[in-house]
């Protein structure tokens, strides 16, 4: 079975360097570049990068993969990954991960275009769904998680490195960032994706960073990457214009150009030949990508069982998944969940209650054999105990509105779509109005102003703003874009057989007003230190749901917090336990989330950081301890004159709650020497 030794070497370098040793100048050089789409039969395409077939070296077979593996027919589409950040459970993306691993190996591929880990600087970028929220440490825990799941069949590929998230300028943005809102905002998740997560592949962005574009930026590639992380994987192109050059990217360390040989190939050849690249840097990127294959068994069959592609086992976990991925964010009145034996007639109404929302139909679509719609997922799962009716429109009128008067409850489907937000080129691209449009929130109004019992389930990939109807409706829960499973999983939330568990991974503001700008028109950007809730917390404004918040059927008391030591020096980990307590009427789970504070310190830091977090499952009256591990180290800040990270001697005080506006508790953490660190 394919899986990484772990590091083990057992003669796998003197393998790789004996196998480099025998091939010709253009055997290497051809490894370097893909050779393009390899059609399925039943349409969609896998991507090739060759290998040397009398070596016994098999090529590279690659699928992207944020939802699902997305060209392979059948394949279970999972909710998208800031979905999947919403359920703040790493242990439940690695089986995603993993089961995303076994159906593109069982298919002929052996590299998965997943997980997306840029950070959500922004809500309005096109491609927030594929990612897992705005904050380093969720992103990091998560990341990790999926890649060593995927890792246990195929090769993972985190992307897009780094600094990508806007769309609609992404082949020719040039992000200006200083130095240390690089290190500390946008690149440790993918420095934990390699050094924890043991990645074997990293893409490059489009974009450029600091004036170099991302595939052929020595600093990124070479410096960051490379040496100071101990990358041994390769690091390949997006495609098509995410290579701009042979001789800066080949010396900057970009290893595999995708989708085809543009810039490498004869280029490369005849820059080897007359000698403005060094044949011993075509040896080290081919090595790269010899070892990862060795390492992985990729010349191996994988023993794997064709019935896995969209099969029981799969398809239950992408339900799991997508209810543990609503966040419930608002429920007066104890409106849901709903009593299916207290009910009579029930409507469902908006145009996407029948629709197969899946999310964006760039190079992260999916193509699933079904997808189960809210409306069915409640007609299959309660129609026989209640009369389930339709409205199938967004625009409503006078009878629609008396068949709404006249429900026991009305549930509004409605949300964002493919047509709002996705991939740029290929997709809708960036969302510059974070609002609904005029119509649903017409739709959600009028349902709301005929019925007092009027439920949102929210779609979409990203912070939505809500102010002008929030205050109308009873009940709103948030399913992202849940999968193909999604309907069933709505209809368990709805009727109590689920209880909401999920958080927001990202801040949703009540306006514009409070996010920092966001330019997808201009070719020149700035990036700075503050986004998310770092930036509300700074300028003091309250958001509409704040990073980290979700509401549950019960309730939960957390008590008792405290540190296995109260002071610290560099390389310790530091365990929190807090008690929480299961204290409503369900079973149900919490996330309790620990923050940091930096009071003292001598730059500028954020109010309050995440500092780690674990999710627990408690039957009613039922207690459990928790323990939360926090890496010392994860405190340093980046010093740039330095260059080097600082641990600075502080007294932190370390708060746990339920979100990052609701921690009660709190207690001391000294660090005891300022030091420097590796982080
Ligand atoms: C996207 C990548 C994707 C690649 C291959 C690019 O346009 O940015 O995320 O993996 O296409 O489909």
């Amino acid at each position: 079975m394919a899986c990484s030794d772990g590091g083990n070497d057992n003669g796998l370098e003197a393998r790789v360097k004996s196998l480099v040793a025998q091939m010709t100048i253009e055997e290497k050089v051809a490894q370097m570049a893909g050779d393009g789409p390899i059609p399925l039969a039943k349409g969609g395409v896998l991507w090739g990068a060759p290998g040397v077939e009398r070596l016994g070296i098999p090529p590279f077979i690659m699928a992207d993969g944020p939802r699902g593996v997305s060209p392979i027919q059948g394949a279970t589409t999972f909710p998208v990954g800031m979905a999947r950040g919403a359920t703040w459970d790493p242990a439940l993306e690695r089986r995603i991960g993993a089961a995303m691993g076994r159906e593109l190996r069982v298919s002929g591929g052996n590299v998965l275009l997943a997980p997306t880990i840029n950070n959500l600087r922004h809500p309005s970028w096109g491609r927030s769904q594929e990612t897992y929220g705005e904050d380093v440490q969720l992103l990091s825990q998560m990341a990790v998680a999926f890649i060593q799941g995927a890792q246990q069949y195929v090769l993972a590929t985190p992307k897009h490195y780094a600094a990508n998230s806007i769309e609609d300028t992404r082949f020719q943005v040039d992000v200006t960032i200083d130095e240390r809102t690089l290190r500390e905002i946008y690149l440790p998740q993918f420095r934990t994706a390699i050094i924890e997560g043991g990645a074997a592949a990293v893409m490059t962005g489009y974009n450029s960073v600091n004036g170099q574009f991302c595939g052929e930026n020595e600093q990124l590639l070479k410096q960051i990457l490379k040496t100071e992380w101990g990358f041994n994987g390769f690091v390949m192109s997006d495609w098509v214009f995410g290579t701009q050059s042979t001789l800066g990217s080949a010396r900057s360390g970009l290893d595999l150009e995708m989708p085809l040989a543009r810039f490498y190939g004869d280029n490369l050849l005849a820059a080897v030949a007359d000698g403005s690249v060094a044949e011993s840097l075509v040896d080290e990127a081919v090595g790269r990508m010899v070892r990862k294959k060795l390492e992985f068994g990729l010349d191996q069959s994988s023993g794997l069982d064709a019935g896995v592609v969209g099969g029981e086992e799969h398809l239950a976990l992408a339900r799991e998944a997508a209810a543990a991925s609503a966040v419930l964010l608002k429920n007066d009145a104890d409106t849901l969940p709903l009593n299916a034996s207290a009910l009579s007639r029930i409507v469902v109404v908006g145009v996407l209650a029948d629709t197969a929302n899946t999310g964006d139909r760039g190079s992260s679509n999916t193509r699933p054999d079904f997808v189960v719609t809210p409306l069915q997922g409640v007609q299959q799962l309660f129609g026989d105990a209640i009369t389930v009716e339709h409205i199938g429109k967004d625009v409503l009128d006078p009878a629609d509105l008396e068949r709404i008067e006249s429900a026991d409850a009305v549930i509004v489907v409605t949300g964002l779509t493919a047509e709002d937000e996705g991939e740029g080129l290929i997709g809708a691209g960036d969302r510059l109005d974070l609002g609904l449009s005029r119509e649903r929130v017409q739709l959600i109004r009028d349902a709301a102003a005929n019925n007092e019992r009027t439920i949102v389930i929210l779609q979409g990939g990203s912070a939505i703003t809500m102010g002008e109807w929030l205050p109308d409706i009873e009940a709103l829960l948030m399913v992202w874009y849940p999968g193909q499973m999604g309907g069933y999983a709505i209809a368990d939330l709805l009727f109590g057989r689920a209880n909401p568990s999920g958080k927001l991974p990202i801040t949703f503001p009540t306006g514009q007003d409070q996010l920092p700008p966001f330019d997808n028109q201009s070719l020149l950007v700035t990036y700075d230190y503050f986004h998310g809730y770092r930036y509300l917390d700074r300028i003091g404004l309250t958001p509409e749901f704040p990073f980290g918040f979700g509401l549950s059927y019960t309730s939960f008391a957390i008590d008792n917090l405290n540190a296995s030591r109260s002071r610290a020096n560099a390389g310790d980990v530091v365990r929190f336990r807090v008690d929480v307590t299961n204290t409503g009427p369900a079973p149900g789970a919490e996330v309790v989330q620990l923050y940091v504070s930096y009071t003292g310190s001598a730059v500028e830091r954020t109010e309050l950081e995440l500092a780690g977090f674990t999710k627990v499952m408690l039957d009613p009256g039922e207690t459990k301890t928790v323990e939360i591990p926090v890496a010392v180290n994860n405190l340093a800040y980046y010093d740039v004159t330095q260059k080097a990270w600082v641990l600075e001697a502080l007294r932190h005080t370390v708060y746990a709650g339920t979100s990052s506006r609701d921690l009660p508790l709190s207690t001391l953490l000294d660090v005891v020497a300022k030091q420097g660190v590796s982080r």
